[in-house]
């Protein structure tokens, strides 16, 4: 949130005479938030700035909440003045509460900067922040053509949604095995490169689906297009006037289409949408277990850690619980589309891209639980081969093979992991057919056991054919082999490799989960700082030149 003064100041010119006291009032408001009082001049291209931040993270990652803490320290840096100091919100622990803490105290602290004081008008604003506007009275459905799922797509995530049809799937475990882990060939002339992600909108299992519309109160038939209306007030000289508005994201769809394409329904549900459920809840009992949950935040926690619970698993926890639709459909969090990285190269595979994509299936409670399906890998699982799958491209900012095709590049990639390096070997191989100069490419891949190794004849393929000039395999669990992680591997290599990145400024690319990619970065910087003979500051501003120079690439995941 940032704001310009300039209209603060007009809005203040009548306030200089009480300026003196709305400070104090400005700062002790702002004490219970910000360690310094309030700086009344300050200096630089943003001084007629003010903002303050509420960063979004996970702190599954290594840098939590790394862009909102760089952007609230630039804005400070350059000048803006801090309203409040920076907060943060933990996608693991609690995020909604924090953010539902922060909002109305920001919202009181921008009120007394802009000098709007009329202390009603900042209760109700605020009373109204924290409760939920929407209610049954001021949200309905009403019958509707439907929009087809490109274009209601398109709308809900303001993308430009392609519709590609799966040409091939095929487990590469085999298709007798118990895990899969799908290349996902699609028919399509969008144009990417190797690095780049594809977005995919997947679609909710039609069980779960079904079993939710069952307790809905206020659907008349699932499959008849309706369009969701919210009513609007607007305050005029002649009085109030009420209008119903299309909602701004939900498109005109069947309520099957609905819960199955736009809706989140898998994930937790929300404190707040507890809440809600314990207010209509007719059972007691339950209504106090969900008032509990909705207000206490570590019985929260406990409760969705252990159950994991999605929409379906709630309502069959509080049977008396009977959602009105269209306030539930208004109440749920978008499905979000999941990005996988590309597999292929178009200059392989003209008209094509390829993913590849783990099956997700997991048990909650500590595996005793039920069983819960990975939502869009699953989707893909199931889709039948020649329908479309709605997708957009993601640009990788620093993703890419170097401009230089010379410079060696070594790829470290376990599990999925691996998905991008074929799209770069594929690329590669084009390359070498062209009679282009590559530089040495390495692969190292890890996985479990031998028999889940992925593209096994393609990687030895481009051996032979002199695109990767080393493949390594470290095994993590096959019986009788000590336990190897692609660190390990990485860690034997250590001369060679600190001869191809630092003596002959190769790139460095690692693929998969963020433990891993932390524990390979440390691998890599103690073989630098060993063969470069380095101290430690010197090897820090080494591994940070790397970065800078974009010649260390990451792309991971949670
Ligand atoms: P594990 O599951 O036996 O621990 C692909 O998932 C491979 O990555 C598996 O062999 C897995 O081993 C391994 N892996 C898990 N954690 C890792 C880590 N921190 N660093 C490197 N590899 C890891």
């Amino acid at each position: 949130m940032a704001s310009s003064k300039s209209f603060i100041k007009a809005n203040s010119q009548s306030e200089i005479s009480t300026s003196s006291k709305k400070l104090d009032r400005l700062n002790s408001l702002r004490g219970s938030v910000l360690s310094e009082p309030l700086i009344e001049d300050t200096f630089g291209p943003l001084s007629n700035v003010r903002f303050a931040v509420f960063a979004l993270g996970s702190s599954a990652y290594p840098n939590f909440c790394a862009f909102g803490k760089y952007v609230d320290n630039l804005l400070g840096e350059l000048g803006g003045e801090r309203l409040m100091k920076l907060a943060t919100g933990d996608e693991l622990c609690g995020q909604e509460q924090a953010f539902r803490k922060w909002a109305p105290q920001i919202f009181q602290v921008a009120c007394e900067t802009f000098c709007l004081d009329d202390d009603d008008t900042i209760l109700e604003a605020t009373n109204r922040l924290q409760s939920e506007s929407l209610t049954s009275q001021n949200v309905r459905f009403i019958e509707s053509q439907a929009t087809s799922l490109v274009t209601g797509l398109a709308k809900c995530h303001s993308k430009k949604v392609t519709a590609t049809p799966l040409k091939k799937r095929t487990n590469l475990h085999g298709e007798n095995s118990a895990k899969a882990t799908l290349l996902l060939e699609f028919k399509s002339s969008l144009a990417y490169k190797p690095g780049d992600h594809l977005g995919v909108f997947a679609m909710n299992s039609p069980e779960i689906v079904d079993k939710i519309i069952k307790r809905l109160k206020g659907v008349t038939d699932p499959d008849v297009p309706v369009e969701l209306q919210v009513l609007q007030e607007t305050q005029t000289s002649n009085g109030v006037i009420r209008n119903w508005k299309p909602h701004e994201r939900i498109p005109s769809c069947s309520v099957r289409e609905l819960f199955s394409r736009y809706l989140d329904v898998t994930t937790p549900p929300t404190p707040n949408l507890l809440q809600h459920f314990a207010s209509i809840a007719v059972d007691e009992e339950e209504q106090k277990k969900l008032n509990l949950l909705a207000t206490d935040s570590a019985a929260y926690e406990d409760w969705r850690h252990w159950n994991f619970p999605n929409l379906q698993e709630v309502l069959e926890e509080f049977p008396s619980v009977s959602p009105y639709a269209p306030l539930l459909v208004a109440q749920l969090s978008i499905l979000q589309p999941r990005f996988y990285s590309i597999s292929s190269s178009p200059a392989m595979h003209p008209n094509e891209v390829h993913l590849t994509v783990a099956v997700v299936v997991y048990r909650t409670q500590d595996n005793t639980g039920p069983t819960h399906y990975g939502v869009c890998s699953n989707y893909l699982q199931d889709v039948p081969i020649k329908d479309d799958v709605y997708v957009f491209v993601r640009s990788a900012p620093s993703f890419y093979l170097p401009s230089d095709s010379t410079k060696p590049i070594i790829l470290v990639g376990p599990g999925t992991g691996i998905a991008p390096f074929r799209a770069f070997w594929s690329h590669r191989y084009v390359q070498l057919k062209q009679k282009q100069k590559l530089g040495k490419m390495w692969l190292f891949f890890g996985c479990r056991t031998k028999d889940m190794d992925l593209y096994k004849e393609e990687k030895a393929n481009m051996e032979r054919a002199g695109v990767l000039e080393r493949v390594f395999l470290a095994l993590s669990r096959e019986p009788n082999i000590p336990k190897t992680y692609v660190q390990d591997l990485i860690s034997k290599e250590g001369a060679e490799i600190y001869r191809l990145i630092v003596m002959e400024k190769g790139h460095f690319y690692v693929c998969g989960d963020c433990t891993m990619a932390d524990n390979v970065y440390q691998t890599l910087k103690s073989i630098i700082q060993k063969y470069g003979g380095m101290n430690d500051n010197q090897v820090l501003s080494y591994m940070m030149s790397l970065r800078d120079e974009n010649r260390y690439h990451e792309d991971i995941f949670g």
